[in-house]
């Protein structure tokens, strides 16, 4: 099949790994042999069963709480500040590693556990790996933001977005010194994970979102204040006027 459409945003890719991995994910975690209509056994069991449900408890870090809001990011940041995005060459890079990376990265969850070893320092070993393809996207979003930075002292949208992707930056390098045996073996009860979790989760997720959520508020608010403002006859022309330019909506 041909596609018609050369060019895909790199967003798109980021979504598209997004919804073909959860796919993926509950398939593989879900898999149960049926005894009856009612009833089914789970196929895996002990430590390949606690594997699999961290290679999928990981991986929704890595497919609901980083690719889609690096899809996100790259989309709503160089909106908000009106630049292009910094490396269109290294988001197609960073992107590829990131998933490749992601993962294999799942048994940093079971360090000291039945595990077998070589499989605990594979996961390891792949988390170390992946500050190079996260840092590349905080880069990207980061150096995006050149020849913006005077506009980040006065644009509480883009303080939000600045503020997630540095925090993006710092779960990915603290998630990497987190998964060193040494320093699990001092963390992992602890609520320095809990800490880790929500520099990721609410720094960069929760920030973005709002940093978001701004940023349309006020496009949508001062679209329809022009919409509704125009010398238009009557508001069934204003609603046709919204619904047809939906689709190039909202140029900054
Ligand atoms: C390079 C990227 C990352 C690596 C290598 C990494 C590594 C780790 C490690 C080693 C732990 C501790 C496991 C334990 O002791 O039980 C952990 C926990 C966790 N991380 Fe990350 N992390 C990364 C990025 C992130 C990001 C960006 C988020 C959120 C958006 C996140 C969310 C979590 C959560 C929710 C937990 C706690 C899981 C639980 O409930 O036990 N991580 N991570
Ligand atoms: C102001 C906002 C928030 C507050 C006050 C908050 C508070 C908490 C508290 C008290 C815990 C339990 C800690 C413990 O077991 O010692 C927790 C755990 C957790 N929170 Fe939040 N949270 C917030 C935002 C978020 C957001 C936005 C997310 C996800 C996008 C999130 C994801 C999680 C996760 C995954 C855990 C479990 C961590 C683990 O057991 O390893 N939190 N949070």
């Amino acid at each position: 099949m041909r596609r018609r459409e050369k060019h895909m945003y790199v967003a798109i890719w980021f979504y598209i790994a997004t919804f073909f991995t959860v796919t993926i994910l509950h398939v593989v975690n879900s898999v149960e042999i049926p005894v009856n209509f009612l009833k089914s056994y789970p196929v895996y069991a002990g430590v390949q069963d606690a594997l699999v449900q961290w290679w999928y408890g990981h991986n929704a870090v890595a497919f609901f709480l980083t690719t889609p809001y690096l899809g996100l990011m790259y989309y709503f940041l160089p909106k908000a500040a009106q630049r292009p995005v910094y490396s269109y060459r290294l988001s197609i890079v960073h992107f590829w590693a990131v998933i490749f990376i992601y993962i294999w990265a799942g048994p940093h969850h079971l360090l000291y556990t039945a595990l077998p070893d070589w499989v605990q320092s594979l996961g390891t070993v792949f988390s170390i790996m992946l500050i190079a393809p996260s840092w590349g996207g905080m880069l990207n979003g980061l150096l995006t933001l050149r020849g913006a930075w005077d506009r980040v002292r006065e644009d509480p949208i883009l303080k939000f977005m600045v503020v997630a992707v540095t925090a993006y930056g710092m779960a990915t390098f603290e998630g990497p010194v987190l998964s060193i045996k040494t320093v699990n073996a001092l963390s992992h009860f602890t609520d320095w994970t809990i800490a880790h979790v929500h520099v990721g989760a609410l720094g960069w997720n929760g920030l973005l979102t709002f940093g978001i959520l701004y940023w349309l508020i006020q496009n949508l608010s001062s679209y329809l204040k022009q919409c509704f403002s125009s010398a238009s006859p009557s508001l069934p022309d204003h609603m046709e006027g919204i619904w047809v330019s939906i689709p190039s909506f909202p140029e900054p």
